[in-house]
């Protein structure tokens, strides 16, 4: 089965061709520079954007591919959630492929395409669920944070979410006190290597809740109450990489806890990561450690695969496919809060 898989749900534009697991080819436009000018991204610009970059990297990814369109099985689109008018460029260009080529359409949950990216690594990249295992799988990004419990393949279960902001957002927004350009994330991940993680405590919020929720805004008003009154702090350049080391050891001390402790909860012996924040290698080193003390196996995404593809949209399409999951309407609309199930 060959499908072509098309994402666009936030300033990402990405088609990947998928053929039984394989990922032939996985093109990403990101419109992180258009939007590093207004600090966050701007809904309006990223539709346009997904407009003008969506069919020459639709192509890249068929030459990549060595496939034609006519060679396509069915093709996939992320549904929701995500910007309304981002998703609909992507969505419905995806419907018009597949009612043009008469072959199936399937609409994808971007957080369901997220939780199974970490299964695809290797050269060619290639989702192997051969050994998969019950996992807690941890969402990660600048628009999301959550946990999810993921019983088998295509059954899987919210555990929670953050009730504000998200850690890539709070990684961003601290930046931005701090005078890093968006998205902030990984100049903060650079900076901090040379830093001291102890140098300044600040809280780690919802970290000793009972529950899986988390919150992030409270720690990004402690940055910039801090900031506030240490203002000479932002003239010292070891004393900015002590800032970031400090603020990232808040929020990967609460992302790892909080997924470790839902993992020994719910009685599975598997964490997997992805979206944009599992870039962090400080997230990704403390996530080893804690795993490895557990005797936990641990799947992170491949970075390629962390921040939005479509390649993960591909392969849980096939999956589902695979699995009997009836295909999707041609006049099914997109879902902007479509919640994980
Ligand atoms: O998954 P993604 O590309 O887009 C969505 O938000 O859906 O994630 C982008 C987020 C941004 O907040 C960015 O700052 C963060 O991921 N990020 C990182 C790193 N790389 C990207 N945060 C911390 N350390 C990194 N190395
Ligand atoms: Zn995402």
């Amino acid at each position: 089965m060959t499908i072509l898989a098309i994402e666009t749900s936030c300033d990402e534009t990405s088609a990947a061709v998928v053929r039984e697991g394989r990922v032939l080819a996985n093109a990403v436009s990101s419109q992180i520079k258009l939007h590093a000018e207004y600090g966050g991204v701007v809904p309006e610009l990223a539709a346009r954007e997904h407009l003008r970059n969506l069919i020459p990297v639709v192509q890249t990814a068929l030459h990549e591919a060595g496939a034609t369109a006519e060679q396509l099985d069915a093709v996939a689109a992320t549904q929701g959630p995500g910007l309304p008018m981002a998703l609909l460029v992507g969505f419905k260009a995806a419907q018009a492929i597949a009612f043009t080529l008469r072959k199936p359409f399937v609409g994808i949950n971007h957080h369901e395409a997220h939780l199974y990216s970490p299964w695809i690594s290797g050269n060619p990249p290639t989702a192997d669920f051969s050994d998969f295992k019950p996992n807690l799988s941890l969402i990660v990004s600048g628009g999301h944070t959550m946990l999810v419990l993921v019983e088998s393949e295509l059954q899987h279960r919210v555990l929670g979410s953050t009730v504000d902001d998200a850690a890539g957002e709070c990684f961003d927004k601290t930046g931005k006190l701090m005078g890093l350009a968006y998205p902030a994330g990984p100049d903060i991940d650079r900076l901090a290597e040379q830093g001291n993680p102890k140098a300044f405590d600040f809280p780690r919020p919802m970290l000793n809740d009972a529950g899986d929720d988390f919150s992030f805004s409270g720690l990004k008003t402690s940055v910039r109450y801090f900031l506030r009154d240490h203002p000479a702090l932002l003239d010292d350049a070891q004393k900015i990489r002590d800032l970031c080391a400090s603020v990232q050891a808040a929020i990967v001390e609460v992302l790892v806890t909080k997924s470790v402790r839902a993992a020994k909860r719910n009685r599975v012996r598997c964490v997997t990561a992805s979206g944009g924040v599992t870039c962090n290698r400080a997230l990704r080193s403390e996530l080893a450690r804690a795993c490895n003390h557990e005797g936990f196996l641990l799947r992170l995404a491949d970075k390629s695969f962390c921040t939005d593809n479509a390649a993960m949209v591909g392969v849980l399409a096939e999956n589902k496919l695979r699995h009997g999951v009836a295909d999707t309407s041609l006049d099914a609309e997109i879902l902007p809060g479509m919640a994980l199930a």
